[in-house]
């Protein structure tokens, strides 16, 4: 979330947001990150996610940013462990150390060791632990006979994906082809280039559950196991590289000197972000609560620990698995009444692959047609490049209102379906919520949807598309 439109009464108060399959810390760093200087309220985040690989990840970084905070350079080790496949003794000395401490911890002591920052409940500890337990229970040295070999089986996952990678690499400018190329191939995330013989560790928290478990499905059968039942092994999906997580416009633009690569300059944006995490952190203003449940049951937790309602309400692309109605359903009750411009956010990406009209790809002349507009835009001729760069001169509005409709009529998880398909105007009230027109103004929260052939580095798709819903008669 970035802030913006605020008014100065806002800088003063409290907020409170939900980030529902909330994924890596990507957009809590990223809100947090970007707080105004002058905003002195306090921000509590609740992030909840199903996925315990995940949130062992997430409450690890947490733990480290606070129990480290003294230590010279830890937001820079913090960047280089969220992204680097191999690492130096001393990041990983910081995660063995980390690792050892959260092991011993129940949530009481978890929440003193952070001063308040970080929530988690006994239950759900349990859990994490697992994860921590067979993190360090890894060989991680890359000497040894018996060492994870993490090098090698991130190799063995790109190659399923080599098409895409090599489709990517020829899209780049010829300037940023070779670095990236060579990051492929590497998957060192530094401050500055670094030789091999630098980094003798692989680093632990890139392994989950691994086999036929490695492709997520989207249900919580996939966690009935416990976490130290799935042998671990090399697990971070491409949708999670660095270059696909932040905006490569806003890495540009916080960059003021050149960069001798793309890592160094996107190590360094995540970095500064972190080190303004660290301030209202550690001066008691920045509070975390995690939960490790299903997105649709969090409300039974919320009303059983009495928690405060929502000012912002993310649920991630997960009405691609659930349906929208099911999620306006299931969070409306949670957003703040009192706050006129409390609003829930729904995204989805898979609505352009079932949509007959909605994907350009599949349309005759249409490619052609979006190529041509696009040269006349960028006056880049662009060719062999794949769909994507010309996807966003293709206006699909209208199919994307049909998916709207579509999708409220499906109901969703355990909601009957509607008998006759709803009117625009149904779906705008649904449920007795307001859809923002994205017709008519821009959403204020997350764009409706991202500009792609400006995003370079970006490997976007143009699938993405966002829709922000209100309470009735509030001016958001
Ligand atoms: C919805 S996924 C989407 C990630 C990315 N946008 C994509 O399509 O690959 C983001 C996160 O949601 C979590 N998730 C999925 N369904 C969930 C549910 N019902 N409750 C809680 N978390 C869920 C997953 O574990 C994952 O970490």
């Amino acid at each position: 979330m970035v802030w913006k439109g605020f008014e100065e009464e806002d800088m003063t108060r409290d907020y409170h947001v939900l980030s529902a399959g909330c994924g890596d810390l990507r957009n809590t760093v990223l809100t947090a990150g970007s707080l105004p200087g002058r905003y002195q309220g306090k921000l509590h985040i609740t992030l909840d996610d199903f996925d315990p690989f995940v949130m062992a990840r997430n409450v690890l970084f947490l733990y480290m940013l606070v129990r480290f905070a003294d230590t010279e350079g830890i937001e820079s080790s913090l960047t280089t462990i969220w992204y680097s496949v191999h690492i130096t003794k001393k990041e990983y000395d910081l995660i063995k150390t980390s690792l050892d401490e959260l092991i011993q911890m129940d949530a009481q002591n978890l929440h003193a060791a952070t001063k308040g920052f970080v929530s988690v409940l006994d239950a759900d500890l349990k859990n994490l632990s697992q994860v921590w337990e067979k993190w360090k229970s890894l060989e991680c040295q890359k000497a040894k006979r018996k060492s994870i070999r993490l090098g090698q089986q991130r190799k063995t996952l790109l190659d399923r994906e080599k098409e895409g990678v090599s489709l990517y690499l020829r899209r780049l400018s010829p300037e940023d082809q070779k670095p990236m190329f060579e990051w492929f191939d590497h998957g060192n995330f530094f401050p500055s280039e670094r030789s091999k013989s630098t980094l003798p560790f692989d680093n632990p928290t890139m392994t989950g559950r691994g086999g036929v478990d490695c492709t997520p499905f989207f249900s919580q059968a996939n966690y009935v196991n416990s976490p130290k039942d799935f042998t671990f092994v090399y697990c971070i999906k491409a949708s999670s590289f660095p270059f696909v997580a932040w905006d490569c416009l806003r890495v540009r633009e916080y960059t003021q000197r050149p960069c001798t690569s793309p890592m160094v300059m996107y190590h360094n944006y995540v970095t500064n972000l972190l080190k303004r995490v660290k301030n209202p952190t550690l001066q008691g203003r920045f509070f975390i609560h995690i939960f490790l449940t299903n997105c649709l049951t969090f409300p039974d937790c919320h009303s059983s620990l009495h928690m405060l309602n929502y000012d912002r309400i993310f649920t991630s692309n997960l009405s691609d698995y659930v349906g929208i109605a099911k999620l306006l359903q299931t969070f409306k009750p949670l957003l703040n009444r009192k706050n006129s411009k409390s609003v829930t956010v729904t995204e989805t990406i898979n609505w352009l692959e079932i949509v007959p009209g909605a994907d350009h790809s599949k349309i005759p002349d249409a490619v052609t047609q979006c190529i041509i507009t696009n040269f006349a835009d960028t006056q880049k001729l662009k060719s062999d490049f794949g769909y994507n760069d010309s996807r966003e001169y293709f206006n699909n509005i209208s199919r994307f209102l049909v998916y709207l409709r579509a999708d409220i009529m499906g109901g969703g998880l355990g909601m009957p379906s509607l008998k006759n398909v709803p009117s625009l105007s149904t779906v705008m009230n649904y449920n007795g919520m307001q859809m923002r027109d994205f017709r008519k103004e821009l959403n204020r929260v997350v764009p409706f949807k991202y500009r792609t052939n400006v995003r370079g580095l970006n490997p976007v798709n143009g699938f993405e598309r966002v829709v922000e819903w209100c309470l009735p008669d509030t001016d958001c």
